[in-house]
């Protein structure tokens, strides 16, 4: 059997930075621990534009929808800023999502002890947190018709369609379903049924889901509005939350902010498996591409590194190994390793992206 195959598109600014540390690990990953990928690069966003004309070549996006998993590092900059929008850096990402179908966005929020004073809530709060919100991306307010700005009489009317199909929702609560069983076999589903007939309908529909695929997983459902107080007032009594494109969009922001610095947020989007029974998934960090930090050693690698622990535990059924590499970033952390977004007010001298690089492969030696 050939190995398991991942895509690495580095992109632009710091993209290419904090990849080249994620590729040592999958290195390491195939010396240490005989974990083998077939691993090939290629350009996206402004990087593809330089050489091809375009943010993403045919070729790029034929292979992604072949492998069993993309790693994208972050796409734009300043020089691409007067682009004209068809061949913005940002469209070679949006036509990945399009055309990979990618309609479950996976965002963690996991709580570092060493960073918890980083949170803006108190520490025992957040500390030991690691939640998942599972967002809708591909379909309701966001997509919905009709939508725009027309007069009436003589005012304007501004109108968008929360609009959701019970295979939209089936879909993306399958998904949920399935990551709680390979974290902690709870889901919070959150809409506002009190208020909404699509909310009526997410609810039945993931309830009816639940009842008949996945009665193994404890549910509970949540209007979002109560969802968003929790989160700040108890995040720890969630496990997997799943809602719509809107308020996934705000509350994982929201649960992204409980955990501190930018550089240390992964993320994942799921599309539909693959004959393999693999989901078509792409793995990148939330940052963008940081032009202001760009090519001075500066840059966070870890958000980017815990996309791919990601991808070990949700692409490639590496859950031991996904752990040993968060382990692996928690140890260096709590021996006090800083790159200098991590930097508190007490000061201190921060690591380079490439030395954050080498404790981490130190870490990770250890393990062993
Ligand atoms: P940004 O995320 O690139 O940077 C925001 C701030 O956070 C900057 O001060 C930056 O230095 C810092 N930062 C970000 N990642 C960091 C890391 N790993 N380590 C240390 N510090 C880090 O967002 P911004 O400045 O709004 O956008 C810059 C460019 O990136 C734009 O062209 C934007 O379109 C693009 N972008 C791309 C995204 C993507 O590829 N998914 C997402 C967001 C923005
Ligand atoms: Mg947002």
């Amino acid at each position: 059997m050939s190995n398991p195959s991942i895509l690495i598109l580095p992109g632009d600014g710091i993209g290419p930075e904090v990849m080249a540390q994620v590729t040592r690990i999958i290195d390491w990953f195939g010396e240490k621990r005989d974990l083998k990928f077939d691993v090939e690069t290629d350009l996206v966003g402004g990087a593809a534009y330089d050489k091809h004309g375009v943010p993403l070549a045919d070729e790029t996006m034929a292979r992604a929808m072949e492998v069993d998993a993309v790693l994208l590092g972050a796409v734009g900059g300043p020089k691409y800023d007067d682009l004209d929008f068809s061949v913005k850096p940002e469209r070679g990402l949006l036509r990945l999502r399009k055309e990979m179908d990618l309609f479950s966005n996976l965002r963690p929020a996991q709580c570092f002890d060493a960073l918890a004073d980083f949170s803006s809530l108190k520490k025992d709060i957040v500390s030991g947190l690691d939640i998942m919100i599972v967002r809708e991306l591909t379909s309701g307010v966001y997509f919905g018709e009709p939508r725009g700005i027309h007069k009436e009489g003589n005012e304007r009317v501004g109108i968008n369609t929360q609009r959701y199909t019970e295979s939209e929702i089936a879909r993306v609560a399958r998904s949920a379903f399935e990551l709680a069983r390979k974290r902690g076999n709870k889901v919070c589903s959150m809409e506002k049924a009190n208020v909404m007939e699509s909310g009526i309908l997410w609810r039945d529909v993931v309830q009816e889901i639940h009842d008949a695929e996945y009665p193994d997983v404890e549910l509970s459902h949540m209007y979002a509005d109560n969802g968003a107080m929790q989160l700040v007032r108890a995040p720890k009594q969630f496990d997997v939350i799943v809602t719509d494109n809107l308020f996934g969009d705000v509350l994982s922001d929201c649960a992204a902010m409980l955990t501190g610095s930018l550089g240390m947020l992964p993320s994942a989007s799921l599309g539909l498996p693959n004959a393999d029974g693999r989901p078509k998934a792409l793995y990148e960090p939330v940052h963008g591409s940081a032009p202001d930090i760009t090519g001075q050693g500066k840059a966070n690698p870890i958000a980017c590194i815990l996309s791919f622990a990601m991808a070990l535990r949700y692409s490639f059924d590496q859950g031991a190994e996904a752990t040993r590499l968060e382990k692996a970033v928690e140890k260096v952390l709590a021996d006090g390793a800083r790159t200098a977004d991590l930097m508190g007010p007490e000061g201190g001298t921060p690591v380079s992206t490439t030395q954050m690089g080498d404790v981490i492969l130190e870490a990770l030696d250890a393990s062993l």
